[in-house]
C-alpha cells in the first residue's frame, strides 16, 4: 500500500462495475454533502452480472485495494453483483489481513431492511442480474431477518445492457422491461413490493413503473443506502473522523474516461470529470 492509503482522513469510496453505482452515489451526495467521494467504476471489466462468483470476487477485491491505496478508510460497493458474491470474502478474510480498521460495505442488507417497512402481503419480487440471483444473496437475507416471507426473483440479463448502450428509453427497453416483469408477476400476482436489485435499474424506472400493476411499491436503492451509511456513520465516530470533508468527488474509471463521461451525465443529471484508473489483471 503506497503511502497515501495511510492518511488520518480520505474520501468515502463508492465502487460499481461501471455506472450503476452513480445512481446510489448521486442521493449518497444529497444526503451527506460534506464528505469528499472516490467513485471507481470497473467499466473494463464490466458487465459483472453475467460473471462467475471467482471472478466477481477477485475484480472487487482488486478495486477495495486500489480505493484503500487512494486514502478510503471506508468503501460502499454500490454494486449488487459484487455485494452478492465478494463482500461476505472480503470482509470476513481479506480485511483482517489488509487493515482491520477499514470497512467495506454493501447495498443488499439495508435494501432488504427496508422491505419489512413497505410489503403487506409478504410476498416480494426482486429483479436483478443473473449473477445476484443465482447467488441468492437475497432469499438468505429475507429468510434471515422476514422468515415468513416470500421471495420470487427475476434475472434481467438484457436489462445493464440496455442502460449501458443508452438504450433505456427505446422500444427495446419497452420490450425486455415487459417480458422480465410479465414473467415475474405472473408467477405470483400477489407481489406487492418490488427490489431493484441491480443498481443500473434506476434508469429504467419510467418502463418498470408502466408494467407492474399500481399496487406494486418499487423499491430503489439508492436513498436507502445513502441512509443507512448516514445511521452508519453516527453510530461509528470512529470511522466518522476518518472521512474527510470537503464536499469533493473524484470520478474514476478503468476504462476510457471522455466515454465515462459522456453516460455518467445521464445518471447524474450533470457533467464531470473524470480521469483513468489502472487496476491490475
Ligand atoms: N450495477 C451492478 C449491480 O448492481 C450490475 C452491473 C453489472 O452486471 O456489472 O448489480
Amino acid at each position: 500500500m503506497n503511502t497515501d492509503g495511510f492518511k488520518a482522513s480520505g474520501p468515502i469510496g463508492v465502487f460499481d462495475s461501471g455506472y450503476g453505482g452513480l445512481s446510489v452515489l448521486r442521493e449518497i451526495q444529497k444526503r451527506l454533502p460534506q464528505y469528499d467521494y472516490l467513485y471507481l467504476g470497473d467499466n473494463a471489466r464490466a458487465p459483472y452480472g453475467t460473471r462467475s462468483f471467482d471472478i466477481v470476487y477477485r475484480f472487487t477485491l482488486e478495486a477495495v485495494r486500489y480505493m484503500f491505496e487512494r486514502g478510503c478508510h471506508l468503501v460502499i460497493l454500490a454494486c449488487n453483483t459484487a455485494s452478492a458474491k465478494a463482500l461476505r470474502s472480503i470482509q470476513q478474510n481479506d480485511l483482517p489481513l489488509i487493515d482491520p480498521d477499514r470497512r467495506v460495505l454493501g447495498v443488499i442488507r439495508p435494501t432488504v431492511e427496508k422491505v419489512g417497512e413497505i410489503t403487506r402481503s409478504g410476498n416480494v419480487g426482486l429483479v436483478g442480474t443473473p449473477g445476484t440471483v443465482k447467488s441468492q444473496s437475497y432469499d438468505m437475507e429475507i429468510a434471515k431477518l422476514y422468515p415468513d416471507f416470500h421471495l420470487y426473483s427475476q434475472p434481467c440479463p438484457m436489462w445493464v445492457p440496455l442502460v449501458e448502450y443508452k438504450e433505456f428509453d427505446s422500444p427495446g427497453a419497452d420490450y425486455f422491461v415487459k417480458q422480465e416483469l410479465d414473467r415475474l408477476m405472473s408467477r405470483q400476482p400477489g407481489i406487492d413490493a418490488l427490489i431493484l436489485g441491480c443498481t443500473h435499474y434506476p434508469l429504467l424506472y419510467d418502463k418498470i413503473v408502466k408494467y407492474v400493476p399500481g399496487s406494486v411499491s418499487i423499491i430503489s436503492q439508492g436513498k436507502i443506502t445513502a441512509d443507512s451509511l448516514a445511521d452508519y456513520l453516527n453510530r461509528h465516530p470512529e470511522m466518522e473522523v476518518k472521512c474527510s470533508k470537503g464536499g469533493n468527488t473524484t470520478y474514476l474509471t478503468t476504462e476510457n474516461p471522455e466515454k465515462f463521461a459522456d453516460l455518467a451525465a445521464v445518471f447524474l443529471d450533470r457533467s464531470v470529470d473524470v480521469e483513468h484508473a489502472e487496476l491490475s489483471c
